[in-house]
């Protein structure tokens, strides 16, 4: 059932939303941050309703950040909509969320030179067929956690190596907020909702279903017993790779805390996927379960 449309507050400048929750703090409100580029859907909703429940003031930030896009990438059609995001977060029930839309003179004005490089967990993966991304999220985040500076910071596990990365930069350096992480929401199919779906033609929607079909067999071989991870991930490129507009960057099991690779299934154990469907690039995880 969806709630009653409720305004919204707005703040695109950074003084304007200090002093909000300043005022916040002021009424012993604990500030709960979920930071987004926008293209909400029911994901991202999750997210705020996390922060809803645990906090008092949840503050929101929508922010395309062109330095997490790299020269060839979707920074230019990245969909945006402020509108329809504002209504689906009006309609998240109270207490109502408030809204950070910074622009990019806010966000990175002229002069502006500093960047973060979180090593080690940034290296495989996202940050090797995305070089200089993690630097545009990490300085981005560092950014928007000193700006907002909250109790709880939201991500999606979605975004396991973002998170990683994340819980690496709050703990190097020493940021006072406890980073919570939501399961992933997906659609009825298993597909993981992601802002990028909406690039997906109705032929590539249906083959995107084909990253989830993948885990969920990692996953069952586990639980049958499989310990090799290189059998694992074989079968799980047999399945990908039976549709042929499927282009393969990464598939991954690896340790959820390093993000090393594991040869055998000892433990808790992430499997990680990056596929190009058509022209849309599409990643997804899921940890497999061990049968004792
Ligand atoms: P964005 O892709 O908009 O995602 C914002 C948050 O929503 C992230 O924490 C992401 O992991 C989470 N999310 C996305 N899809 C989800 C799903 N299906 N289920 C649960 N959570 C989901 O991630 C970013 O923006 C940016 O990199 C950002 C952190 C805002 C920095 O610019």
């Amino acid at each position: 059932m969806s709630q009653p449309l409720l305004p919204l507050d707005v703040f695109p400048t950074i003084p304007s939303i200090r002093q909000r929750i300043h005022a916040a703090r002021m009424e012993d409100m604990s500030i709960g941050f979920v930071p987004t580029m926008g293209a909400l859907h029911e994901g991202h909703l999750s997210l705020v309703r996390a922060s809803q429940a645990e906090c008092g003031l949840t503050v929101v930030s929508i922010y395309v950040n062109p330095s997490q896009f790299g020269p060839k990438e979707d920074y230019r059609r990245y969909p945006r909509n402020l509108e329809k995001d504002l209504d689906m977060l009006g309609r998240c029930g109270p207490p109502s969320p408030v809204v950070f839309f910074p622009n990019d003179e806010e966000m990175y004005p002229s002069g502006f030179s500093t960047w973060v490089d979180v090593g080690g967990v940034t290296e495989p993966w996202e940050g090797y067929f995305r070089p200089g991304h993690f630097r545009g999220v990490a300085t981005v985040v560092l950014k928007l956690l000193n700006i907002v500076v909250a109790d709880k910071a939201y991500f999606g596990q979605k975004d396991y190596q973002q998170v990683t990365v994340i819980r690496r930069l709050v703990e190097d350096l020493d940021l006072p907020v406890t980073i919570r992480v939501q399961p992933t929401v997906r659609h009825a199919d298993g597909l993981a909702m992601s802002s990028r779906n909406a690039y997906l033609s109705p032929p590539e929607r249906q083959q995107s279903r084909v990253l989830w079909k993948s885990l969920c067999l990692a996953r069952e071989l586990a639980e049958q017993g499989e310990r090799d991870a290189d059998r694992i991930v074989e079968r799980m490129r047999e399945i990908i790779l039976s549709v042929p507009e499927a282009r393969i960057d990464y598939i991954a099991l690896a340790d959820p805390e390093t993000l090393a690779p594991v040869r055998e299934i000892r433990g808790r154990t992430l499997a990680a996927v990056a596929v190009h469907v058509g022209g849309v690039r599409l990643i997804d995880n899921c940890f497999l379960g061990l049968r004792s």
